[in-house]
């Protein structure tokens, strides 16, 4: 651990809480749901980096969000588990019913305050809301110590009911208040004005931490935040690689980063080891299927490459001419160990290691071995990228119905494009052959033989993981159906092989989205 992490104790005025809501606001937009199993890789892959909360679900809205606040809850020793509640009896009973086995419980419950939201939204007066506000919260810290109040649509709110719930919510014992920038609208010196205001007006403002969430519609969210926390929020609620409705949420790692890199400028710490940054973020998007861009600021492909001439010379020189950050602190190694089809088992695990996958159980490893000589069977050269991108592959998705077992094409101009096919369902064999228009489409034809479904193909894109013509082919599928979204990944050399493996991950998604009811009235 470096100094800078060392410097989180948690009673420093200075420290900021990280709230992370990767798995309910993050997990709420289109296309991004995971299943039990995936929740609980990235709650502990967020309680292994530091996060303080995690918002594991929204337990009324579905029994997939219930299980996974209740496992989550259960399961973290040294993150508090956030359940989140309308401002009902019910939903804070199911929260609470979800969360009372967990070793730190929070409920976070909410109701929209602005004109706009009580009008049509809610179709209730400002008093109604604000006696809901009272009872909502008084239920809850009846049920929980930890409580967290939230008024919907915080920054397009009247200032003067503003401050008179953020009073009474204090008074009936939230802990903290949280100010969401719901539709992503603020600016920063608008929102910096409006914590001020609160920590003036606010009476009993002392008694509770301030928190802030903002949307990232206007692409401000990080900003808003930081804003935010230079006016005296000490909360921050964020996702992992920015995921969340419409344009996202805040990102936690640009959040850590920046608080990191210019202590100078702003002197606040958080408890997130940034070394676990580039880890975290790659588990997320292997699990939703969101690839990140590539020049998207810490996480993105190109967030440590230097390219023009110029640069590289001065970088060179000295790395910190182009460099404010090393790609270590967050967790981007430069490889000690190249790998190739003469490495053997032990030499992978260490590098596996190296790469931030030491606790794989001894069955992931070994699945992950098996891909990796083959792989170096076909390919000189390995890179860390490929081995990243077959650890995706492998071990994220070990739980699912459909698996891709093998793939023969022919295609050329000669025709018909043809695609032999085995997969299992349940572990139960299954083979089709199929024609297409083009080997693509006889591929996916041959799955839709095995696993009769109607779907609508939103989108096929394919990425080439490494450079060179035997590089790792990545392909992300995204599928539609009753206006669910989906999307699938998976990597391989055979760039067919890899299509087939994404539109099997996307059905798989589809499975777990046909299982989870949450009419759209349940998002937050
Ligand atoms: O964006 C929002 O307002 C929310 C609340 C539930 C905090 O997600
Ligand atoms: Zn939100």
């Amino acid at each position: 651990m470096s100094a800078v992490d060392s410097q989180t104790d948690m009673t420093d005025a200075n420290r900021v809480t990280i709230f992370d809501t990767t798995l309910r606001d993050g997990e709420q937009s289109p296309g991004c749901s995971m299943n039990l199993e995936e929740k609980l890789q990235v709650a502990d892959a967020l309680e292994d980096m530091g996060v303080d909360i995690i918002e594991a679900g929204f337990p009324i809205a579905s029994n997939g969000d219930f299980e996974a606040v209740r496992e989550i809850g259960k399961r973290l020793k040294t993150s508090s588990v956030a359940g989140l509640a309308r401002a009902t009896r019910r939903d804070i009973d199911r929260a609470w019913d979800a969360l009372k086995t967990a070793g730190r419980p929070r409920i976070h419950t909410f109701i929209s305050t602005s004109p706009l939201h009580m009008k049509f939204k809610l179709q209730m007066e400002p008093d109604a809301v604000h006696q809901a506000v009272i009872d909502s919260v008084s239920h809850a810290r009846d049920l929980c110590d930890d409580v967290e109040w939230s008024p919907e649509d915080g920054t397009r709110t009247e200032h003067d009911f503003l401050c008179r719930c953020v009073e009474s919510a204090i008074k009936a014992g939230a802990r903290t208040i949280n100010i969401p920038d719901t539709v992503g609208y603020t600016v920063p010196a608008e929102f910096r004005a409006l914590i001020e205001m609160l920590r003036n007006r606010v009476p009993n403002i002392d008694k509770a931490v301030i928190s802030v969430h903002c949307h990232n519609d206007l692409g401000l969210a990080v900003a808003n935040s930081l804003a935010a926390v230079e006016a005296g929020a000490r909360q921050v609620e964020c996702t992992i690689n920015g995921i969340g409705e419409r344009a996202g949420n805040a990102a936690m790692e640009e959040i850590v980063m920046a608080l990191r890199t210019r202590r100078d400028a702003m002197p606040f710490t958080t408890g997130v080891k940034s070394q676990a940054i580039t880890r975290a973020s790659r588990l997320v998007s292997a699990i939703t299927g969101f690839s990140v861009q590539p020049n998207k600021a810490i996480v993105g492909a190109n967030a440590f490459a230097h390219e023009s001439g110029i640069h590289q010379d001065g970088f060179l020189k000295h790395s910190e001419t182009y460099e404010i950050m090393t790609p270590e602190s967050v967790g981007l190694n430069r490889s000690t160990l190249v790998m190739g089809k003469h490495s053997g088992r032990h030499a992978f695990k260490v590098k596996l290691a190296e790469m931030g996958y030491g606790d794989l159980s001894d069955n992931a490893i070994q699945g992950a071995f098996q891909r990796f000589k083959d792989l170096a069977d076909l390919k000189k050269d390995v890179y860390d990228e490929d081995i990243l991108a077959l650890i995706d592959d492998v071990v994220v998705r070990h739980n699912d119905h459909l698996r891709f077992v093998s793939l023969q094409v022919v295609c050329g101009t000669k025709g018909p494009q043809t695609a032999e096919l085995e997969m299992t369902i349940d572990g139960e064999q299954k083979h089709a052959k199929a024609e297409g228009n083009g080997p693509v489409d006889a591929v996916f034809t041959a799955i839709k033989e095995i696993f009769p479904h109607e779907v609508k193909l939103q989108l096929y894109q394919v990425h080439a993981v490494t450079e060179g013509t035997d590089a790792q082919a990545e392909v992300t599928v995204r599928l539609e159906e009753d206006g669910r979204t989906v999307n699938g990944q998976g990597a391989d050399v055979d760039t067919l092989v890899a299509s087939a493996r994404a539109y099997v991950n996307a059905l798989n998604k589809l499975l777990v989205k046909r299982e989870k009811s949450a009419p759209a009235a349940l998002s937050a």
